[in-house]
């Protein structure tokens, strides 16, 4: 994806000792608008990493992920292409799962091997439809880290309701990556809305088959570059995967995640 922060990083990284930076897109604070949270209160927020890949300042993070089983992370199809990590995601051998930190340069928490990843055959990098892929992690974690997900017909999917999304990613829309996990409250939009805002285009085309949005009528309050494949949740399950957007937290641009309940049905269907 031409706007994908993983992308940038890895160029950054890879060209010259730069501060990170990518073109303005919003003026609004992003997660835009959001706050600080410790790990214990989203256990299930895991960041991704590789340092090889996207150097050591910020751990090596690049993307989010949620714990959704013992060893099992869910994230988006597109943080694991070639595009972002410069080959299959099975040649990048320092490919790790950070757990139970927030702050990324600390030693808080560990650092779990990836042993292996499915991505979504559906996924389709010109729509961004089926946005997701999972993890299997080389040690299984405790129970306590795994947050159901939410299914079909959840009332968590009703617009309105209210959600969190959390990351890592920029904060202001102009590159300013955080060190520390954050969270910003939104709520979910309703479908005639998302459609609205993005009918088909060069960034993506919303399909309310598995993809859903949240936002703010107003703007101000979104995930952002590098907070891709980190949960979106709503009374206590996940409703969405970070996916895509235009801008961060613009008026009228809400985010794009991947449906919670398209991808339990997904993985249902045996796919
Ligand atoms: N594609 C972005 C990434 O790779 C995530 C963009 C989310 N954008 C938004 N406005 N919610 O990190």
């Amino acid at each position: 994806m031409r706007r994908s922060f993983a992308r940038l990083l890895a160029l950054a990284a890879t060209t010259a000792a730069i501060p990170l930076a990518s073109p303005p897109t919003a003026t609004a604070d992003v997660v835009i608008g959001g706050h600080p949270v410790e790990i214990s209160q989203a256990p299930w927020t895991v960041a991704l990493s590789s340092r090889d890949r996207f150097g050591g300042t910020r751990a090596g993070q690049f993307c989010g992920g949620a714990v959704v089983g013992p060893s099992t992370v869910l994230t988006a199809a597109h943080c694991l292409t070639e595009d972002v990590l410069g080959a299959p995601p099975e040649r990048i051998p320092d490919l790790k799962v950070i757990v139970g930190r927030a702050e990324l340069q600390s030693n808080q928490g560990s650092e779990i091997p990836v042993r292996g990843t499915w991505v979504n055959p559906e996924y389709n990098a010109y729509t961004n439809a089926g946005d997701f892929a999972l993890l299997t992690l080389a040690e299984p974690l405790p129970q306590s880290f795994v947050i159901p997900m939410a299914g079909a017909g959840d009332p968590a999917y009703e617009p309105g309701t209210g959600a969190a999304v959390y990351g890592w990613g920029d904060t202001t829309g102009a590159g300013d990556y955080a060190k520390s996990l954050r969270a910003t409250p939104v709520h979910v939009l309703s479908d005639a809305l998302c459609g609205k805002a993005y009918p088909g285009g060069a960034e993506g085309t919303y399909t309310a088959d598995s993809m859903l949005c949240a936002g703010e009528l107003h703007g101000g309050r979104d995930a952002c570059q590098g907070d891709s494949g980190g949960p979106l949740v709503a009374q206590g399950k996940l409703i969405g995967v970070v996916s895509w957007g235009i801008g961060c937290g613009l008026a009228g641009s809400p985010g794009v995640y991947t449906r919670g309940s398209y991808i339990t049905r997904a993985l249902t269907a045996g796919g």
